[in-house]
């Protein structure tokens, strides 16, 4: 479902258990080698996805390593995204120079827990989910802001390097399932348009976003 997100030619791929996890290079596995098992498993499944994406783009398998800030170094020439939560993993993935910057997140649907909301809203933002959440009460806005600004994050990390909080980006969502995020850098910050467009969908089980911007 998440290729509905995303133009044609940026590849993709999902899964929504484990049971067709990647073979992990040694040096994937050993980052993952203390953690809980299901954790191994959706990493090494998101893994799986993700050279899946390589290889509709031509790459040969390769490890996916954390880099700076922990995003994942992709080959040169490729930008990509991954993501993963109890029920969904995916990946996406395109060549640099038809792409400048892919965010992908996925989030159990539901209420936020209690006290998060006003940790990555404002309250012009929290006034726009008021008017969202009155006019179709069953999408799990809250819940589709979280994931939105962390899509972007993922998109503009790996251009910049720079951390950003939630509340750093203001986010409008338009329940035709898009949205916009402007972005409130720090002035050190390189120079990147700092507005970002969106897709996003919701099913009884998760909402998925993804951020795509052209290169
Ligand atoms: C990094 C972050 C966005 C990951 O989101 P998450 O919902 O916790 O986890 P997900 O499963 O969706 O995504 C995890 C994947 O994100 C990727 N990722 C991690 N850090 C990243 C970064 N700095 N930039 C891009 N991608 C990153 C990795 O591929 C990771 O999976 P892996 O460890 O298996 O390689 C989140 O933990 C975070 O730090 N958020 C705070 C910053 C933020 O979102 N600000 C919003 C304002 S723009």
């Amino acid at each position: 479902m998440i290729e509905t997100l995303l133009p044609p030619g940026v590849a993709s791929s999902e899964a929504f258990d484990d049971a067709a996890p990647a073979p992990l290079f040694p040096a994937e596995a050993a980052l993952v080698a203390g953690r809980r098992a299901r954790r191994r498993h959706q990493f090494a499944t998101a893994r799986a996805c993700a050279r899946h994406c390589l290889a509709d783009l031509g790459h040969a398998p390769v490890p996916l390593l954390p880099g700076p800030g922990g995003a994942p170094a992709w080959p040169a020439g490729v930008v990509g995204s991954i993501t993963h939560c109890d029920g969904y993993r995916a990946a996406v993935a395109d060549h640099s120079g038809r792409t400048s910057a892919l965010g992908i997140d996925a989030e159990p649907a539901g209420p936020l827990p209690p006290g998060v909301l006003g940790l990555i809203t404002s309250p012009a933002e929290r006034a726009h989910l008021a008017t969202l959440t009155a006019a179709d009460p069953a999408t799990p806005w809250e819940r589709l802001f979280f994931s939105a600004k962390e899509a972007v994050y993922k998109a503009w990390y790996p251009a910049t390097g720079t951390w950003l909080g939630f509340r750093q980006a203001t986010l409008t969502l338009s329940p035709t399932g898009t949205f916009t995020c402007t972005l409130h850098p720090p002035p050190e910050a390189p120079p990147v348009n700092p507005t970002y467009e969106g897709h996003w969908l919701s099913t009884p089980a998760l909402v998925v976003t993804a951020v795509h911007r052209a290169g």
